[in-house]
């Protein structure tokens, strides 16, 4: 086997994994569940490359484009991690394209990480559990282990958590409309973030213990299908992770005037019953718009027209991580 393609689509937290307990292992610091979306994807090709690992280094791209500096070195290191752990062996060529922008606060690293230890996975000398993909994925980046089992995927609070599926794709009755927001790439990245807001945020230790509560009360929620429960609980707890990022110091103001303008406008719809859905924004200006699915029309209707967002699209909840061609 030479090549194989995995694809895996971005998840949306519900309850927000913001801090790290390890960073060495990428242990989060608070147990978070997200759903995974259908239409932001990112379809990866690995290629083993032939020739020595010493002389022939892995190479990257995303959308066409070569990655090289900090972004390659990220990715090499994490190949890394996987040939230390006697998994695979040589060095690969990694493509990805994405089906939304990257690193603009969209998730793109959920997805990418997740897509590429699918794909690594088949070249594995020994055969990876779920379970133990789930927490290779999480190495890469903290929120792609969610999007290895997609649905409705739950991260408990561990050493060396994973995620797992607490409710499948085609049984959430719920999907989300993503309003994208003009935006520019992130200054500060999620890692360097979460650990500015440990050391300076007066209100890190609040979010934590409120992260944990809301787990709790949002995995009774989920079960029990309720969808007034689980909006209201998944927007305060986003807005508890944008209190202790504002709160940081510098602050990490992700949100700007459109960002606020759609939490005013939802505020407005439910009020007045037009419809109801529920907001939580990730580490950008972007609002992602939680409703039923019979809904989703209405709510990309109305959120499509709101001045500044730039685009609306529905997602309906997603599958999980795959493999689509070994070749
Ligand atoms: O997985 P990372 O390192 O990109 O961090 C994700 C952080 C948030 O998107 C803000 C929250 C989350 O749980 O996805």
């Amino acid at each position: 086997m030479q090549r194989v393609t995995a694809r895996a689509g971005a998840n949306i937290a519900l309850i927000k994994y913001w801090g790290k307990r390890d960073e060495g292992s990428n242990a989060p610091a608070t147990p978070s569940l997200s759903l995974t979306l259908d239409q932001l994807t990112t379809t990866t090709t690995v290629t083993r490359l032939s020739g020595a690992s010493q002389t022939i280094r892995d190479t990257f791209s995303i959308n066409g484009e070569t990655l090289s500096g900090k972004g390659a070195d990220r990715l090499r290191r994490y190949l890394d991690l996987w040939r230390n752990e006697g998994l695979i062996e040589g060095p690969f060529a990694v493509s990805s394209q994405n089906s939304f922008p990257t690193g603009a606060g969209l998730a793109s690293s959920a997805s990418g990480f997740a897509a590429l230890a699918t794909a690594l996975a088949a070249f594995s000398r020994k055969p990876l559990s779920k379970r133990l993909l789930s927490q290779l994925a999480r190495r890469g980046s903290g929120s792609a282990a969610r999007s290895i089992p997609g649905g409705i995927a739950a991260m408990p609070l561990s050493d060396d958590p994973a995620a797992r599926e607490i409710v499948p794709a085609d049984e959430v009755p719920w999907g989300m409309v993503i309003a994208e927001v003009e935006s520019t790439p992130k200054a500060i990245g999620s890692t360097e973030g979460m650990n500015l807001s440990r050391d300076t945020s007066p209100y890190y230790t609040a979010w934590l213990a409120t992260a944990r509560r809301d787990y709790k009360a949002m995995l009774g929620a989920v079960k029990a299908l309720d969808f007034t429960a689980v909006g209201e609980l998944a927007e305060a707890n986003s807005h508890a992770m944008h209190a202790c990022m504002v709160a940081t110091r510098p602050a990490l103001l992700y949100w700007n005037d459109v960002t606020l303008r759609v939490l005013h406008e939802l505020a407005r719809w439910r009020k007045a019953g037009t419809v109801e859905a529920y907001a939580t924004i990730d580490a950008g200006p972007h609002v992602c718009l939680l409703a039923r699915r019979e809904d989703l029309d209405r709510v990309l209707n109305l959120a499509s027209k709101l001045p500044g967002v730039a685009r609306a699209r529905i997602n309906l909840p997603g599958p999980p991580a795959t493999v689509l061609e070994v070749g």
